[in-house]
């Protein structure tokens, strides 16, 4: 018998890093090399949109050519394999859980994959360069063309379907994140609100570790299949 049966997993930049792609807030992180005020806010792109373009168009070009690890797939394998509902979210922008085979993703800060058209609201699929030029495919006015990612001062995507399925979890994992950044930094204690049992898997203890009933810390690659494995042995116990 199952002894979770809804469970919900929140990622960060952690489970991407072993993969090759910096995380933000770690020594000689993204917001170490950048200004965030500057590259990933509404007001940096209307001030200076190439330099946010540059941002990402660097970003996209790193995301098409890393490929998920054993922790991204571990996670693909326990949503195929384990008798009960879950939901990835993820606060990462790269498509790597997608890669891996995980299906049900809210990506709750977006994807670098993707862009929206200010103009028409068109979202499409896009893996090229962007710059203040480009023109929507879709209603063709130029320029309106913006990175389908979440910026700080914008609300994040989801938050509804994240809010009900958190209300009635009974297992939250939170995996590779610093949990400073809100909201998400607030889904533990509303997964312990609903009386979920709650697990930290890091690198080291986050800022809200002392949150968390269970914590099991080490590299992504290592503790997240261990932790998978764990879970579908005593699923199936
Ligand atoms: P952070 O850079 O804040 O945190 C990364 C976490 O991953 C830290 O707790 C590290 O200890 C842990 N970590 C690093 N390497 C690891 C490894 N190999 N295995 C396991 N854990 C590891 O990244 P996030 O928490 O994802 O938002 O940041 C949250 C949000 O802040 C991002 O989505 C982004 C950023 O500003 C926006 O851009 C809106």
């Amino acid at each position: 018998m199952t002894k979770f049966n809804r469970i919900i997993i929140l990622t960060g930049a952690g489970i991407s890093a072993e993969s090759g792609l910096d995380t933000f807030r770690d020594k000689g992180g993204i917001w170490e090399k950048y200004d965030l005020t500057q590259v990933a806010t509404p007001e940096a792109f209307a001030r200076d949109p190439d330099m946010v373009h540059e941002f990402y168009n660097l970003r996209r070009g790193m995301v098409k050519n890393v490929h998920p690890n054993p922790a991204h797939k571990a996670l693909a394998r326990l949503e195929q394999e384990y008798p009960g509902e879950i939901l990835l979210v993820t606060q990462n922008v790269d498509d790597l859980h997608e890669k891996a085979g995980s299906k049900n993703i809210c990506h709750m800060h977006g994807e670098l994959g993707k862009v929206r058209c200010q103009a028409c609201r068109e979202v499409m699929m896009w893996w090229d360069d962007l710059d203040r030029h480009t023109d929507c495919p879709v209603c063709e006015k130029k320029g309106r063309i913006r990175p389908h990612i979440v910026w700080f001062g914008e609300i994040p995507f989801d938050l509804n379907k994240i809010g009900q399925y958190l209300e009635n979890s009974d297992l939250f994992i939170s995996i590779g994140t610093s949990g400073t950044v809100y909201p998400a930094a607030g889904f533990v204690q509303a997964a312990m609100d609903a009386g979920a049992h709650t697990v930290e898997l890091n690198r080291e203890p986050s800022d809200g570790y002392s949150l968390f009933e269970e914590t099991h810390y080490g590299p992504a690659t290592q503790v997240v299949p261990q932790y998978v494995e764990k879970l579908l042995k005593e699923a199936y116990a």
